[in-house]
Protein backbone atom coordinates (compact mmCIF):
# COMPACT_ATOMS: atom_id res chain seq x y z
CA UNK A 1 0.00 0.00 0.00
CA UNK A 2 1.36 3.40 -0.84
CA UNK A 3 0.62 6.28 1.40
CA UNK A 4 0.87 10.25 0.52
CA UNK A 5 -0.03 13.17 2.03
CA UNK A 6 0.32 16.24 -0.51
CA UNK A 7 0.71 20.03 1.18
CA UNK A 8 -0.88 23.39 -0.59
CA UNK A 9 -3.49 25.14 -1.02
CA UNK A 10 -6.16 22.82 -2.70
CA UNK A 11 -8.68 23.90 -4.88
CA UNK A 12 -11.44 21.85 -6.01
CA UNK A 13 -15.36 23.25 -7.58
CA UNK A 14 -18.50 21.39 -6.33
CA UNK A 15 -20.43 23.04 -9.68
CA UNK A 16 -20.38 25.61 -11.72
CA UNK A 17 -19.88 29.48 -9.92
CA UNK A 18 -22.12 31.87 -10.85
CA UNK A 19 -19.74 34.34 -10.71
CA UNK A 20 -17.53 35.99 -9.05
CA UNK A 21 -19.50 35.97 -5.08
CA UNK A 22 -19.78 32.39 -5.49
CA UNK A 23 -17.93 30.95 -3.24
CA UNK A 24 -19.68 28.02 -2.13
CA UNK A 25 -19.49 26.27 -5.57
CA UNK A 26 -15.71 25.28 -4.50
CA UNK A 27 -13.63 23.92 -1.14
CA UNK A 28 -10.80 26.29 -1.18
CA UNK A 29 -8.09 25.41 2.06
CA UNK A 30 -4.98 27.83 2.17
CA UNK A 31 -3.31 25.18 4.46
CA UNK A 32 -4.58 22.31 2.68
CA UNK A 33 -3.63 18.93 2.07
CA UNK A 34 -5.05 15.34 -0.23
CA UNK A 35 -4.26 11.97 1.10
CA UNK A 36 -3.83 9.80 -1.47
CA UNK A 37 -3.84 6.29 -1.40
CA UNK A 38 -2.74 3.46 -3.79
CA UNK A 39 -3.85 6.29 -6.71
CA UNK A 40 -6.98 7.13 -5.06
CA UNK A 41 -7.92 10.06 -2.92
CA UNK A 42 -9.12 9.48 0.31
CA UNK A 43 -9.62 12.94 2.04
CA UNK A 44 -8.79 16.66 0.77
CA UNK A 45 -8.86 19.61 3.45
CA UNK A 46 -7.83 21.16 6.00
CA UNK A 47 -3.89 19.99 7.31
CA UNK A 48 -4.18 19.66 10.07
CA UNK A 49 -7.98 17.61 10.21
CA UNK A 50 -6.43 15.51 7.25
CA UNK A 51 -3.44 14.74 9.65
CA UNK A 52 -4.88 13.05 11.90
CA UNK A 53 -6.21 10.15 10.07
CA UNK A 54 -2.96 9.58 8.38
CA UNK A 55 0.22 7.27 9.84
CA UNK A 56 3.20 6.89 8.07
CA UNK A 57 2.53 8.65 5.10
CA UNK A 58 5.33 9.93 2.42
CA UNK A 59 4.53 13.98 2.42
CA UNK A 60 5.20 15.91 -0.51
CA UNK A 61 5.10 19.43 -0.08
CA UNK A 62 3.55 21.92 -2.57
CA UNK A 63 3.55 24.77 -0.59
CA UNK A 64 2.72 27.67 -1.42
CA UNK A 65 1.46 26.55 -4.90
CA UNK A 66 -1.92 25.59 -5.82
CA UNK A 67 -3.32 22.08 -6.01
CA UNK A 68 -5.96 21.19 -8.08
CA UNK A 69 -7.73 18.34 -10.00
CA UNK A 70 -5.73 17.78 -13.27
CA UNK A 71 -7.26 19.13 -16.51
CA UNK A 72 -9.34 17.73 -19.03
CA UNK A 73 -9.01 18.75 -22.95
CA UNK A 74 -11.77 18.03 -24.50
CA UNK A 75 -10.66 17.95 -28.49
CA UNK A 76 -7.56 17.26 -29.48
CA UNK A 77 -6.05 15.58 -32.68
CA UNK A 78 -2.79 13.09 -32.13
CA UNK A 79 -2.03 12.90 -35.56
CA UNK A 80 -1.76 16.99 -35.74
CA UNK A 81 1.54 17.25 -33.41
CA UNK A 82 3.66 18.15 -36.37
CA UNK A 83 0.76 19.93 -37.88
CA UNK A 84 0.23 22.46 -35.21
CA UNK A 85 1.65 26.27 -36.71
CA UNK A 86 1.03 25.56 -40.49
CA UNK A 87 -0.11 28.67 -42.12
CA UNK A 88 -3.14 28.51 -43.92
CA UNK A 89 -6.17 30.67 -45.07
CA UNK A 90 -8.88 28.80 -43.48
CA UNK A 91 -10.17 25.66 -42.50
CA UNK A 92 -10.24 23.79 -45.63
CA UNK A 93 -7.01 25.46 -46.90
CA UNK A 94 -5.32 24.12 -43.54
CA UNK A 95 -6.92 20.79 -44.09
CA UNK A 96 -6.07 20.49 -47.43
CA UNK A 97 -2.36 21.63 -47.47
CA UNK A 98 -1.23 20.64 -44.19
CA UNK A 99 -3.33 18.27 -42.51
CA UNK A 100 -4.70 15.37 -44.48
CA UNK A 101 -1.06 15.41 -45.82
CA UNK A 102 0.38 14.62 -42.64
CA UNK A 103 -1.99 11.95 -41.68
CA UNK A 104 -0.96 10.06 -44.30
CA UNK A 105 2.04 8.98 -42.18
CA UNK A 106 0.08 7.36 -39.46
CA UNK A 107 -0.04 4.24 -41.09
CA UNK A 108 3.15 3.46 -40.12
CA UNK A 109 3.22 2.31 -36.04
CA UNK A 110 6.81 3.59 -35.70
CA UNK A 111 5.66 6.62 -36.35
CA UNK A 112 3.22 6.44 -34.38
CA UNK A 113 4.53 5.49 -31.08
CA UNK A 114 7.16 8.20 -31.68
CA UNK A 115 4.49 10.48 -32.07
CA UNK A 116 2.58 9.10 -29.06
CA UNK A 117 5.22 10.07 -26.84
CA UNK A 118 6.10 13.70 -27.83
CA UNK A 119 2.07 13.94 -27.15
CA UNK A 120 1.13 12.75 -23.93
CA UNK A 121 4.87 14.33 -22.72
CA UNK A 122 3.20 17.81 -24.09
CA UNK A 123 -0.31 16.90 -22.21
CA UNK A 124 0.92 16.26 -19.27
CA UNK A 125 4.12 18.74 -18.99
CA UNK A 126 0.55 21.35 -19.27
CA UNK A 127 -1.32 19.80 -16.70
CA UNK A 128 -3.39 17.91 -18.77
CA UNK A 129 -4.25 14.26 -17.01
CA UNK A 130 -7.34 13.41 -19.56
CA UNK A 131 -7.76 14.26 -23.61
CA UNK A 132 -10.35 12.66 -25.81
CA UNK A 133 -8.53 12.09 -29.26
CA UNK A 134 -8.95 11.92 -32.76
CA UNK A 135 -6.55 9.49 -34.48
CA UNK A 136 -5.93 8.82 -38.15
CA UNK A 137 -8.32 6.82 -40.38
CA UNK A 138 -5.14 4.38 -39.42
CA UNK A 139 -6.19 1.68 -36.90
CA UNK A 140 -2.42 2.30 -36.01
CA UNK A 141 -3.33 5.50 -34.93
CA UNK A 142 -5.44 4.22 -32.10
CA UNK A 143 -3.71 1.98 -30.96
CA UNK A 144 -0.68 3.69 -30.55
CA UNK A 145 -2.99 6.32 -29.13
CA UNK A 146 -3.96 3.67 -26.44
CA UNK A 147 -1.49 1.82 -25.97
CA UNK A 148 0.83 4.72 -24.34
CA UNK A 149 -2.00 6.18 -22.64
CA UNK A 150 -2.51 2.56 -20.97
CA UNK A 151 1.33 2.79 -20.07
CA UNK A 152 1.13 5.73 -18.16
CA UNK A 153 -2.13 5.06 -16.54
CA UNK A 154 -4.06 7.98 -18.01
CA UNK A 155 -7.59 8.55 -18.44
CA UNK A 156 -8.18 8.44 -22.48
CA UNK A 157 -10.75 8.88 -24.61
CA UNK A 158 -10.31 8.58 -28.52
CA UNK A 159 -10.62 6.82 -31.48
CA UNK A 160 -9.50 6.25 -35.14
CA UNK A 161 -11.35 8.77 -37.50
CA UNK A 162 -13.50 7.86 -39.90
CA UNK A 163 -13.52 9.43 -43.18
CA UNK A 164 -14.44 7.55 -46.87
CA UNK A 165 -14.57 10.62 -49.38
CA UNK A 166 -13.22 14.52 -50.09
CA UNK A 167 -9.65 13.59 -49.02
CA UNK A 168 -6.51 11.85 -50.37
CA UNK A 169 -6.87 8.44 -51.41
CA UNK A 170 -4.47 6.77 -48.93
CA UNK A 171 -6.34 8.64 -46.03
CA UNK A 172 -9.80 6.61 -47.04
CA UNK A 173 -11.49 4.10 -45.54
CA UNK A 174 -15.17 2.80 -46.02
CA UNK A 175 -17.71 2.35 -44.61
CA UNK A 176 -17.41 -1.33 -44.03
CA UNK A 177 -13.82 -0.98 -43.01
CA UNK A 178 -14.04 2.06 -41.03
CA UNK A 179 -17.29 -0.16 -39.24
CA UNK A 180 -15.12 -2.89 -39.10
CA UNK A 181 -11.64 -1.32 -37.58
CA UNK A 182 -13.68 0.76 -34.89
CA UNK A 183 -15.61 -2.38 -33.79
CA UNK A 184 -12.41 -4.08 -33.20
CA UNK A 185 -10.55 -0.93 -31.38
CA UNK A 186 -13.88 -0.96 -29.30
CA UNK A 187 -13.88 -4.45 -28.56
CA UNK A 188 -9.90 -4.35 -27.62
CA UNK A 189 -9.68 -1.50 -25.89
CA UNK A 190 -12.98 0.08 -24.48
CA UNK A 191 -13.10 -0.27 -20.54
CA UNK A 192 -9.27 -1.67 -20.46
CA UNK A 193 -7.89 0.73 -17.52
CA UNK A 194 -8.66 3.57 -18.21
CA UNK A 195 -9.75 3.96 -21.74
CA UNK A 196 -12.62 4.65 -23.44
CA UNK A 197 -13.51 4.23 -26.84
CA UNK A 198 -15.03 7.35 -28.98
CA UNK A 199 -16.34 6.57 -32.27
CA UNK A 200 -14.99 9.58 -34.51
CA UNK A 201 -17.10 9.85 -37.90
CA UNK A 202 -14.62 13.16 -39.01
CA UNK A 203 -17.73 15.86 -40.32
CA UNK A 204 -19.96 15.13 -42.42
CA UNK A 205 -17.80 16.53 -45.98
CA UNK A 206 -15.68 13.67 -45.33
CA UNK A 207 -18.12 10.56 -44.83
CA UNK A 208 -20.76 9.15 -47.58
CA UNK A 209 -23.65 8.65 -46.37
CA UNK A 210 -23.55 5.12 -45.90
CA UNK A 211 -20.54 5.61 -43.31
CA UNK A 212 -22.21 8.13 -41.35
CA UNK A 213 -24.96 5.73 -41.34
CA UNK A 214 -22.24 2.87 -40.29
CA UNK A 215 -20.91 4.99 -37.63
CA UNK A 216 -24.88 5.11 -36.07
CA UNK A 217 -25.22 1.53 -36.40
CA UNK A 218 -21.79 1.37 -34.07
CA UNK A 219 -23.89 4.09 -31.51
CA UNK A 220 -26.45 1.77 -31.63
CA UNK A 221 -24.45 -1.06 -30.67
CA UNK A 222 -22.20 0.28 -27.82
CA UNK A 223 -24.04 3.12 -26.92
CA UNK A 224 -21.45 3.38 -23.78
CA UNK A 225 -18.58 4.24 -26.21
CA UNK A 226 -18.77 8.13 -26.77
CA UNK A 227 -19.56 9.98 -29.97
CA UNK A 228 -17.04 12.94 -31.29
CA UNK A 229 -17.16 14.77 -34.36
CA UNK A 230 -16.81 18.39 -36.01
CA UNK A 231 -20.00 20.69 -36.52
CA UNK A 232 -20.34 24.26 -38.31
CA UNK A 233 -17.20 25.53 -37.65
CA UNK A 234 -16.54 27.15 -40.46
CA UNK A 235 -19.20 29.41 -43.15
CA UNK A 236 -17.51 27.60 -46.41
CA UNK A 237 -17.67 24.02 -44.56
CA UNK A 238 -21.39 24.48 -43.72
CA UNK A 239 -22.30 25.36 -47.67
CA UNK A 240 -20.14 22.08 -47.99
CA UNK A 241 -22.02 20.01 -45.95
CA UNK A 242 -25.60 21.47 -47.54
CA UNK A 243 -24.78 20.80 -50.41
CA UNK A 244 -24.03 17.00 -49.82
CA UNK A 245 -26.88 16.51 -47.50
CA UNK A 246 -29.21 18.71 -49.42
CA UNK A 247 -32.20 16.08 -47.70
CA UNK A 248 -31.01 17.56 -44.15
CA UNK A 249 -32.66 20.28 -42.39
CA UNK A 250 -29.15 21.80 -41.59
CA UNK A 251 -25.78 20.68 -40.43
CA UNK A 252 -27.00 19.18 -37.22
CA UNK A 253 -29.72 17.81 -39.18
CA UNK A 254 -27.28 15.24 -40.97
CA UNK A 255 -25.63 13.73 -37.49
CA UNK A 256 -29.25 13.65 -35.93
CA UNK A 257 -30.60 11.67 -38.81
CA UNK A 258 -27.86 9.10 -38.35
CA UNK A 259 -28.45 8.80 -34.67
CA UNK A 260 -25.32 10.26 -33.96
CA UNK A 261 -26.31 12.78 -31.06
CA UNK A 262 -26.80 11.78 -27.66
CA UNK A 263 -25.66 12.86 -23.98
CA UNK A 264 -22.08 10.84 -24.82
CA UNK A 265 -21.92 13.10 -28.20
CA UNK A 266 -19.42 15.76 -28.47
CA UNK A 267 -19.79 18.45 -31.03
CA UNK A 268 -16.43 19.96 -31.91
CA UNK A 269 -16.25 23.94 -32.40
CA UNK A 270 -20.20 24.22 -32.52
CA UNK A 271 -20.17 27.85 -33.81
CA UNK A 272 -22.13 28.83 -36.50
CA UNK A 273 -25.62 27.39 -35.07
CA UNK A 274 -29.05 28.39 -36.21
CA UNK A 275 -31.91 28.03 -33.70
CA UNK A 276 -33.20 24.36 -34.70
CA UNK A 277 -29.72 23.53 -34.39
CA UNK A 278 -29.68 24.54 -30.72
CA UNK A 279 -33.14 23.08 -30.00
CA UNK A 280 -31.52 19.52 -31.48
CA UNK A 281 -28.56 19.86 -29.35
CA UNK A 282 -30.69 20.75 -26.08
CA UNK A 283 -33.36 18.03 -26.82
CA UNK A 284 -30.59 15.39 -27.10
CA UNK A 285 -28.06 16.52 -24.14
CA UNK A 286 -24.69 16.61 -26.77
CA UNK A 287 -22.34 18.48 -25.62
CA UNK A 288 -20.84 21.54 -28.12
CA UNK A 289 -16.93 22.02 -27.82
CA UNK A 290 -15.30 25.66 -27.45
CA UNK A 291 -12.06 25.42 -29.14
CA UNK A 292 -10.77 29.09 -28.78
CA UNK A 293 -6.88 28.84 -29.78
CA UNK A 294 -8.05 26.97 -33.10
CA UNK A 295 -11.48 29.32 -33.83
CA UNK A 296 -8.90 32.49 -33.69
CA UNK A 297 -6.12 30.75 -35.46
CA UNK A 298 -7.83 29.48 -38.54
CA UNK A 299 -10.54 32.80 -38.41
CA UNK A 300 -13.73 30.24 -37.69
CA UNK A 301 -15.42 32.67 -35.33
CA UNK A 302 -16.92 33.29 -31.91
CA UNK A 303 -18.26 30.53 -30.07
CA UNK A 304 -21.57 31.82 -28.09
CA UNK A 305 -21.09 30.83 -24.80
CA UNK A 306 -23.48 32.52 -22.78
CA UNK A 307 -26.00 31.52 -25.96
CA UNK A 308 -26.10 28.03 -25.35
CA UNK A 309 -26.07 28.26 -21.49
CA UNK A 310 -29.18 30.10 -21.88
CA UNK A 311 -30.49 27.44 -23.18
CA UNK A 312 -29.45 24.70 -20.75
CA UNK A 313 -26.56 23.81 -22.86
CA UNK A 314 -23.19 23.13 -21.01
CA UNK A 315 -20.54 23.07 -23.55
CA UNK A 316 -16.98 21.41 -22.88
CA UNK A 317 -13.81 23.35 -23.82
CA UNK A 318 -10.42 22.04 -25.36
CA UNK A 319 -7.38 22.84 -27.64
CA UNK A 320 -7.95 21.47 -31.37
CA UNK A 321 -4.54 20.60 -31.50
CA UNK A 322 -3.71 20.97 -34.37
CA UNK A 323 -6.08 23.87 -35.74
CA UNK A 324 -5.56 25.03 -32.23
CA UNK A 325 -2.16 26.56 -31.10
CA UNK A 326 -1.08 25.66 -27.37
CA UNK A 327 -1.01 22.45 -25.70
CA UNK A 328 -2.22 24.47 -22.76
CA UNK A 329 -5.19 24.25 -20.89
CA UNK A 330 -4.77 28.21 -19.18
CA UNK A 331 -3.47 29.25 -22.60
CA UNK A 332 -6.75 28.01 -23.97
CA UNK A 333 -8.62 30.00 -20.98
CA UNK A 334 -6.84 32.82 -21.99
CA UNK A 335 -8.06 32.80 -25.58
CA UNK A 336 -11.15 31.10 -24.61
CA UNK A 337 -11.78 34.57 -22.66
CA UNK A 338 -10.71 37.18 -25.11
CA UNK A 339 -13.02 35.59 -27.88
CA UNK A 340 -16.05 35.75 -25.15
CA UNK A 341 -14.86 39.33 -24.72
CA UNK A 342 -15.39 39.74 -28.45
CA UNK A 343 -19.25 38.43 -27.99
CA UNK A 344 -19.66 40.59 -24.89
CA UNK A 345 -19.40 37.91 -22.57
CA UNK A 346 -17.45 37.61 -19.62
CA UNK A 347 -15.39 34.73 -18.45
CA UNK A 348 -14.60 34.74 -14.39
CA UNK A 349 -11.43 32.77 -13.27
CA UNK A 350 -13.63 30.78 -11.28
CA UNK A 351 -15.91 29.82 -13.78
CA UNK A 352 -12.56 29.22 -16.09
CA UNK A 353 -11.23 26.63 -14.05
CA UNK A 354 -14.23 24.80 -12.98
CA UNK A 355 -14.40 24.51 -16.79
CA UNK A 356 -11.09 22.96 -17.28
CA UNK A 357 -11.73 20.61 -14.23
CA UNK A 358 -15.21 19.41 -13.29
CA UNK A 359 -17.25 21.04 -15.81
CA UNK A 360 -15.67 19.20 -18.53
CA UNK A 361 -15.60 15.71 -16.28
CA UNK A 362 -19.46 16.79 -16.46
CA UNK A 363 -19.95 16.74 -19.98
CA UNK A 364 -18.22 13.42 -20.24
CA UNK A 365 -20.17 11.82 -16.91
CA UNK A 366 -17.22 10.98 -15.15
CA UNK A 367 -17.01 13.31 -12.19
CA UNK A 368 -16.68 10.35 -9.96
CA UNK A 369 -13.37 9.44 -11.47
CA UNK A 370 -12.33 12.98 -12.57
CA UNK A 371 -12.35 16.51 -11.83
CA UNK A 372 -12.21 17.10 -8.64
CA UNK A 373 -10.48 16.42 -5.42
CA UNK A 374 -13.12 14.66 -3.63
CA UNK A 375 -12.36 11.34 -1.76
CA UNK A 376 -12.77 8.33 -4.00
CA UNK A 377 -11.50 10.06 -7.36
CA UNK A 378 -8.69 8.83 -8.81
CA UNK A 379 -5.67 11.30 -7.89
CA UNK A 380 -5.38 12.77 -11.18
CA UNK A 381 -3.57 16.54 -9.96
CA UNK A 382 -1.70 19.61 -11.36
CA UNK A 383 0.34 21.30 -9.21
CA UNK A 384 0.04 25.43 -10.18
CA UNK A 385 2.93 28.15 -9.48
CA UNK A 386 1.51 31.65 -9.96
CA UNK A 387 5.48 32.98 -9.43
CA UNK A 388 6.75 30.42 -12.58
CA UNK A 389 8.36 33.58 -14.25
CA UNK A 390 9.47 37.18 -13.43
CA UNK A 391 6.92 38.79 -15.11
CA UNK A 392 4.34 36.77 -13.63
CA UNK A 393 6.37 37.56 -10.21
CA UNK A 394 6.08 41.29 -10.63
CA UNK A 395 2.35 40.79 -11.00
CA UNK A 396 1.61 38.63 -8.44
CA UNK A 397 2.85 41.31 -5.78
CA UNK A 398 -0.08 42.91 -6.34
CA UNK A 399 -2.46 40.15 -6.03
CA UNK A 400 -4.63 39.72 -2.77
CA UNK A 401 -7.28 37.24 -3.85
CA UNK A 402 -8.29 33.85 -5.13
CA UNK A 403 -9.74 34.86 -7.96
CA UNK A 404 -7.15 37.52 -9.19
CA UNK A 405 -4.34 34.54 -8.47
CA UNK A 406 -6.42 32.45 -10.91
CA UNK A 407 -6.84 34.90 -13.63
CA UNK A 408 -3.42 35.20 -13.08
CA UNK A 409 -2.42 31.99 -14.13
CA UNK A 410 -5.33 31.60 -17.24
CA UNK A 411 -3.64 34.85 -18.82
CA UNK A 412 -0.05 34.90 -18.16
CA UNK A 413 0.45 31.05 -17.59
CA UNK A 414 1.59 28.24 -19.21
CA UNK A 415 3.35 24.82 -18.69
CA UNK A 416 6.02 27.28 -16.88
CA UNK A 417 3.18 27.73 -14.45
CA UNK A 418 2.89 23.54 -13.99
CA UNK A 419 4.94 22.81 -11.54
CA UNK A 420 3.91 19.57 -10.94
CA UNK A 421 1.25 17.05 -12.80
CA UNK A 422 0.13 13.76 -11.04
CA UNK A 423 -1.20 10.92 -12.73
CA UNK A 424 -3.11 8.11 -10.05
CA UNK A 425 -1.25 9.94 -7.74
CA UNK A 426 2.72 9.33 -9.48
CA UNK A 427 4.66 12.55 -10.34
CA UNK A 428 5.17 13.22 -14.01
CA UNK A 429 7.27 15.58 -14.66
CA UNK A 430 11.00 16.05 -14.04
CA UNK A 431 11.57 18.89 -10.97
N1 LIG B 1 -12.93 19.51 -39.31
C1 LIG B 1 -12.67 18.28 -39.83
N2 LIG B 1 -11.45 17.86 -39.50
C2 LIG B 1 -10.90 18.83 -38.75
C3 LIG B 1 -9.63 18.98 -38.11
O1 LIG B 1 -8.76 18.13 -38.17
N3 LIG B 1 -9.44 20.14 -37.44
C4 LIG B 1 -10.39 21.10 -37.34
N4 LIG B 1 -10.12 22.22 -36.65
N5 LIG B 1 -11.57 21.00 -37.93
C5 LIG B 1 -11.83 19.87 -38.63
ZN1 LIG C 1 -10.84 18.98 -34.42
Amino acid sequence: MSETLFLGRVLSFHRRPEGAHDEAAFTYHEAGAVHVRDGRIVAMGDADDVRKSVYGAHVVDHRPHLILPGFIDMHLHFPQVQVLASWGKDLLDWLNKYTFVEEQRFAEMAHCEAMATGFYDGLLRNGTTTGVAYGSVHATSAEAMFAEAERRGMRMIGGKVMMDCHAPEALLDTAQTGYDESLALIERWHGKGRLSYAITPRFALTSTPEQLEAAGALCALHPECYMQTHVSENLTEIERARELYPDAPDYVGIYERYGLLGARALLGHAIHLEPREIDVIAGTGAKPVFCPTSNLFLGSGLYDDAGLRARGIQGAIATDIGGGTSYSMLQTLNEGYKVLQLRGQQMHPYQAFDWITRGNAEALGLVQEIGTLKAGSVADMVVLDARATPEMTLRADRIETLAEELFLLMIMGDDRAVAQTYVAGAAQKDV
